[in-house]
């Protein structure tokens, strides 16, 4: 075979146009499969000398060849040709240059129809892991600024108005929360991944008495695939990964996003040491929040990589097409999006502070303990909870006229809405609100407490 030419150029004689050749071409995005595809190549030409299918001799050569052309990408010496597509086809020349005529031994009973997806599926499947691992990092620097905030009081939202009194740290293991639920969909992923499409050749699967179970086995995955149109056809594992890295990023940009607001000189609930922060241009005083704001703004690249894969899927008829080749550079980019943005969120955590009294002030406003005083009414005067909430809703009003807060409402003022013995400052206090609340999942110091360590045994 002739060193330039490509696999085809019998057939096709002219050559392709520079254009097509270089839109054509994937090898810049799909050269970072080298390592999954020279494994599994490996892997098939042992199944294939096993099965005595191509000569020992020549099968020994091309694991030779193939190992050397490793160490040659590993060292950054390997010339990728855009003529040669892709990373299948520039491995295959190259192992020609290398060991000669053996090297035409290699794609026997395989297409890099099932060759690609094969190589994909390994790559997604330790990208997932990887992912996986960032989150149990993410979780666990959360952990640890969740058990420094126990005891700090803030008043939770709903509306972007002052709710009920909250502590930091509940607050913070609602995001624990949603990102063991990311674990799990990455998991599950791996779940349905694992299974290998390696000698489903172009579509049919092939003549060739080819041991399918040995490929699988060796390359990792628990079975081999059971159809081989399914198998060059199928992205799913592709969708699944782009679809849990999109819900993923979400998470982490609702935090980004809180943070953002808690950090504004409006709200002045946290601060961020400097290695997290950028300065103006113009203005000097500034001290702004990058790297939240890249995590919110980049959720929208994860929304859009699975929504350009769902659509690239959506009319496209059973088996494999070009369209599939777009695949690799959306997942690719999703995953080092989703990377960083867990990196960012990390360093994030790492270097917040609380400002605990602006955080207990703020508690403090909007009356956030008047369902406390409606749920007293409720359970100490057995009044139905309606009732109950009518006093309470007077009483703000009355209170929210005099411009006071209701902890500095008098025995008589509250006495003319219902007869009552409390002690004021008790009653209306958002320490005492927030522990009140120990219902399972709720706000109160000893739920959180027990919860940290649950988080912690589980991350074991
Ligand atoms: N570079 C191709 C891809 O990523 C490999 C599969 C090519 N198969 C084909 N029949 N053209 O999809």
């Amino acid at each position: 075979m002739k060193k330039n030419r490509t696999v085809w150029s019998n057939r096709l004689s002219k050559g392709n146009s520079k254009n097509f050749q270089r839109i054509g071409s994937s090898i810049n995005v799909d050269k970072r499969l080298y390592k999954e595809d020279i494994l599994a190549s490996i892997v098939h030409t042992h199944m294939l000398i096993k099965q005595k299918i191509i000569p020992k001799k020549d099968g020994l050569r091309i694991i030779k060849g193939l190992k050397k052309i490793e160490k040659e990408i590993d060292k950054n010496k390997f010339k990728f040709k855009e003529q040669f597509e892709d990373i299948h086809q520039n491995i295959e020349k190259r192992l020609f240059q290398i060991i000669g005529e053996s090297a035409g031994f290699l794609h026997t009973a395989r297409s890099r129809n099932d060759q690609v997806v094969t190589d994909f599926k390994i790559w997604v499947k330790h990208s997932t892991e990887d992912i996986i691992k960032f989150l149990d990092n993410l979780i666990r620097s959360i952990l640890n600024k969740s058990e420094n905030n126990i005891n700090t009081v803030m008043p939770g939202f709903t509306h972007l108005k002052n709710a009920q009194p909250v502590s930091f740290a509940h607050y913070l293991l609602a995001y624990v929360e949603m990102l063991i639920r990311d674990k799990k969909r990455f998991l599950n992923n791996i779940i349905l991944i694992d299974e290998c499409p390696l000698g489903s050749a172009a579509l049919a699967g092939t003549a060739f008495k080819i041991d399918r179970k040995f490929t699988a086995k060796k390359l990792g995955f628990k079975k081999p695939t059971n159809n081989s149109i399914d198998s060059v056809s199928d992205r799913d594992f592709a969708i699944d990964f782009l679809s849990a890295a999109a819900t993923c990023a979400m998470h982490l940009s609702r935090l980004a996003e809180d943070f953002i607001i808690f950090n504004s000189e409006a709200f002045g609930f946290v601060e961020f040491r400097d290695k997290v922060l950028t300065g103006s241009s113009i203005m000097p005083q500034k001290k702004n929040p990058d790297p939240a704001e890249l995590i919110r703004g980049r959720t929208a690249i994860n929304y859009g990589n699975l929504n350009s894969m769902l659509t690239i899927m959506k009319g496209l008829p059973i088996s494999y097409y070009k369209d599939l080749q777009d695949d690799k550079e959306l997942v690719f980019d999703s995953y080092d999006t989703l990377k960083d943005s867990l990196l960012m969120a990390i360093e994030l955590i790492q270097n917040l502070n609380t400002k605990k009294n602006n955080m207990k002030q703020m508690a403090q406003k909007g009356y956030t303990t008047a369902t406390d005083f409606a749920d007293f009414l409720s359970m100490k005067k057995k009044f139905p909870f309606r009732k109950g909430y009518y006093i309470s809703s007077k009483l703000v009003n009355y209170a929210e006229k005099k411009k006071i807060r209701l902890d500095q409402l008098s025995k008589g003022e509250i006495n003319k809405f219902v007869k009552v013995d409390i002690d004021i400052p008790k009653m209306f206090d958002v320490v005492n609100s927030m522990n009140s609340k120990t219902s399972f999942g709720g706000t109160s110091t000893k739920n959180v407490k027990k919860m940290i360590i649950k988080y912690r045994k589980d991350l074991k």
